[in-house]
Parts: structure tokens; C-alpha cells; sequence
């Protein structure tokens, strides 16, 4: 098979990093979760009590990922693992924030495209179609009704022991969706080649296979 990437884009829980995680290791690629290194930065923010000075807290940031047999993509911050870290509500609450600045996203984008030089990598986010990697030989914009995104997601908690609420999800997954689609840099948006898949009611096998295809007929 040619050496190719795959771009992931689509809102909030739509089930991007489950597919995106079966479909490299069906086609022995890499997976890479770009979401998690604006989730790291933000752990970062929040830590230094929320101080507004991005370009200062990027220029003492350093980041990079690592890959475990068993865990996947790792993120390694200043040295330290903080990958378990990154699902906090605290962080998920101001990820859209800090992941709008200009100073991250020039500083997360460039060590996405270094990622994706040599190819075989499946990304996923919000920007990945239309900024990270705009010539992808395949994009896919994933979508799902908030409904089932904030059931899928209340589901997610309960196997790891996070109590929810199912309206409070959806409330969170809305606005984090209207923030990530009206900012000013690289807002969350359909690239004009980008193949739309709606995942609603569908299960992973089904959505896994879908792209399989995809990436096929290429
Ligand atoms: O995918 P995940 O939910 O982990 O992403 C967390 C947040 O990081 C998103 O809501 C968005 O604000 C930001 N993000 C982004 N660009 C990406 C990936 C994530 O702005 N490529």
C-alpha cells in the first residue's frame, strides 16, 4: 500500500480518537491525538494559576510523544507523563480557551507537521484537513448528534468511574463545539475536500469499516 496520511477532523466527543485508533492499527499506522498536546498545554496553564502570558508559557514548554506497546500515545511535558492527567474536567473546561491562543497553536501545529513528514499517520482534531495537513491523501469530518456524543461520553466515564450527568454533557459538548467553530485562528470547519461520515447510531466496527473503504479507494 502507497504511504499515506489520514486526516480526522470533527466536534467534540464524535468518536474521532476510538475510530482513528482501530484504523491505524488495521493499517499499521501511526496514531496521533492532537487534541491531548492542547489538553497538555492547558494542564500546563492551569497549573501556573491561569496566567495570560501564552507566549511566555509556550517558550518554556517542552513537549513531545512517546508510544507505549499498551497505552498508546504518550505526552511528555517538561519531562514529566502527564497523559493521565488530560481527561480532568478542569482541563476539558479551558482547553477551548487556551487552545485558541496564537502562540499554542503555532507551537502545536508546526510539531504536528514534523509528525506527519514521513507519512503513515492518522491525526486527528479540529484542523487537521484544513491547516496541519491540508494535502492528506484522505479527510474525513465526523459527526454525530449530541445526544448520542454525550451519551457516548457519559458511557466513556462510567467505565472509568466518573459519575455524570447526561444534560450537563451536553451542555459542555455544545459549547466546546461554538467556541472551537468561532474562534479566530483555525476554527473547527469542514476542509472542501473532506468526506463527511455521520456516526450517529452507528456502531465502531461499522464507522472503522466505512474509512477502511475510504482509505481503499483511494
Ligand atoms: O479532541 P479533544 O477533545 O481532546 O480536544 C480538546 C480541545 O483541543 C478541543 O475542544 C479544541 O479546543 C482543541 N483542539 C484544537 N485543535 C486540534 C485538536 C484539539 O483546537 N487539532
Amino acid at each position: 500500500m502507497k504511504l499515506i496520511n489520514i486526516a480526522l477532523d470533527g466536534p467534540a466527543a464524535a468518536g474521532k480518537s476510538t475510530i482513528a485508533k482501530r484504523v491505524a492499527e488495521q493499517l499499521s499506522m501511526i496514531y496521533v491525538d492532537t487534541g491531548a498536546m492542547y489538553r497538555a498545554i492547558t494542564y500546563k496553564y492551569l497549573k501556573q494559576n491561569k496566567t495570560d502570558d501564552f507566549e511566555a508559557l509556550i517558550n518554556s514548554t517542552e513537549l513531545y510523544l512517546t508510544y507505549d506497546n499498551e497505552k498508546g500515545q504518550r505526552i511528555i511535558l517538561d519531562n514529566t507523563d502527564v497523559t493521565d492527567y488530560l481527561r480532568e474536567n478542569d482541563v476539558t473546561q479551558n482547553v477551548s480557551y487556551v487552545a485558541s491562543k496564537e502562540p499554542v497553536r503555532t507551537f502545536a501545529v508546526k510539531k504536528q507537521k514534523e509528525l506527519a513528514d514521513n507519512k503513515g499517520i492518522v491525526m486527528d482534531g479540529r484542523d487537521i484537513g484544513t491547516v496541519v495537513l491540508p494535502n492528506a491523501e484522505l479527510k474525513v469530518y465526523m459527526i454525530a448528534s449530541v445526544e448520542e456524543r454525550a451519551q457516548r461520553r457519559q458511557k466513556d466515564n462510567e467505565l472509568r468511574g466518573i459519575d455524570s450527568n447526561l444534560e450537563q454533557l451536553k451542555e459542555e459538548i455544545a459549547e466546546r463545539d461554538h467556541y472551537d467553530m468561532n474562534r479566530e485562528i483555525s476554527p473547527l470547519t469542514k476542509a472542501d475536500d473532506a468526506v463527511t461520515l455521520d456516526t450517529t447510531g452507528k456502531s465502531i466496527e461499522t464507522v472503522t469499516d466505512e474509512i477502511l473503504t475510504m482509505v481503499k479507494n483511494i
